[in-house]
């Protein structure tokens, strides 16, 4: 199969832990018989630095016209003081706005090998953690009017939380379908105590449930979610939520397993053409030095093969070069370990390379 793939580097360590994904994509098209044409495209800091917006018009053309976008990471202290309109977050933001990707999938996994470095106790890790968050990525507070004002002598600020039904229940057939793929379990997690967006989000949700009865559906509040993810996260297998509670959830989910630097990402809408990237940032402090941990990048280019392009032994091939490596002892500084032995960002990438 030919395949065009964006490939958006971004700031920090985006350059290197990209750098590593390609030439194991690479690799995997020599071994399977494939072709991946990559086209650069410029967004977040690079771009402002560059173009002088974070996400021009053009660059989120070519992402469109491509099969699938693969990116590293975005943003650092070089920008934080940019307005709002010219901030790296705004080009990711756009992005997922025009590419439709209203449905964003964060594994949360305990690889065997890093069971050590989770800060839960033995006794909560050893019962596995194996869920998946399912976010809503284009609607709620994140896309509501945001504003400043002045008012009786002092500022005001007010950001707007919105909810249609129909984008509730889009991504609530993802989080239903997503379950039935895997242990059929969904819990949807709102704050229907509090918010009217929640209560219509319950609503919907329960609509949806009769359509699934093979599904055992649940629903519990954020707050709640929030301390089961760290007292028995091994009760999870499926959960969906709105998209501010979904980016709080999912950085905490991925912190219990160990490493971010392992955990890959995929957002989709209509359509197989996604946006896969690691969940963690572009890590300024340790940019150009060659320490990245590549993992979650590599691994977000097998979720591309697997959703994207319907790759399903491509991706089991990338998934199983990274156990080996891992096996072997290899790890990248953040998540170094008493007799293992570290490596820097292109070793574990050779390594990786190797085992396909
Ligand atoms: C994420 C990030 C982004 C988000 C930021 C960078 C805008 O935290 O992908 O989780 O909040 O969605
Ligand atoms: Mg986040």
């Amino acid at each position: 199969m030919n395949k065009t793939i964006a490939v958006i580097r971004g700031d920090g360590i985006g350059p290197e832990i990209v750098g590593q994904t390609l030439r194991v994509l690479d690799r995997v098209a020599e071994k399977f018989g494939h072709t991946f044409i990559y086209t650069d495209v410029d967004m977040g800091g690079n771009a402002i630095d560059k173009w002088g917006e974070p996400l021009p018009a053009a660059m989120l053309q070519k992402c469109l016209d491509s099969d699938s976008v693969l990116l590293g990471a975005v943003g650092g202290p070089k920008w934080d003081n940019e307005p709002a309109h010219r901030r790296p977050e705004k080009g990711l933001l756009g992005l997922r706005a025009g590419m439709g990707l209203y449905s964003n999938n964060r594994p949360a996994k305990l690889w065997p090998q890093l069971a050590a470095a989770s800060p839960l106790k033995p006794s909560i890790v050893e019962n596995g953690i194996d869920f998946i968050v399912v976010r809503e990525l284009i609607g709620g507070v994140y896309f509501g009017n945001h504003s400043t004002e002045e008012c009786e002598g002092e500022k005001k600020a007010v950001d707007i939380m919105a909810y249609s039904e129909h984008e509730i229940e889009r991504i609530g057939r993802i989080g239903f379908e997503t379950a039935r793929k895997r242990r059929r379990k969904l819990t949807s997690v709102d704050k229907a105590n509090v918010l009217d967006t929640s209560r219509l989000w319950r609503a919907v949700m329960h609509r949806l449930a009769e359509e699934y009865p093979d599904v055992k559906y649940s629903d519990m509040l954020v707050d709640n979610a929030a301390m089961q993810i760290v007292k028995d996260p091994s009760q999870f297998d499926v959960i969906v939520t709105e998209n501010l509670f979904g980016d709080i959830l999912s950085d905490e989910a991925s912190m219990i397993t160990g490493s971010i630097g392992m955990i890959p990402s995929s957002s989709l809408g209509e359509g197989s053409r996604g946006l896969y990237e690691p969940i963690h940032g572009s890590a300024p402090d340790i940019a150009g030095q060659n320490k990245a941990n590549p993992i979650g990048t590599i691994l977000s280019a097998a979720m591309m093969c697997r959703y994207s392009f319907d790759m399903a032994s491509e991706a089991d091939a990338i998934e199983h070069a990274v156990h080996t490596a891992l096996n072997e002892g290899l790890r990248t500084g953040d998540m170094m370990a008493d007799g293992c032995r570290l490596a820097s960002c292109t070793e574990m990438g050779d390594a990786i390379v190797t085992h396909i």
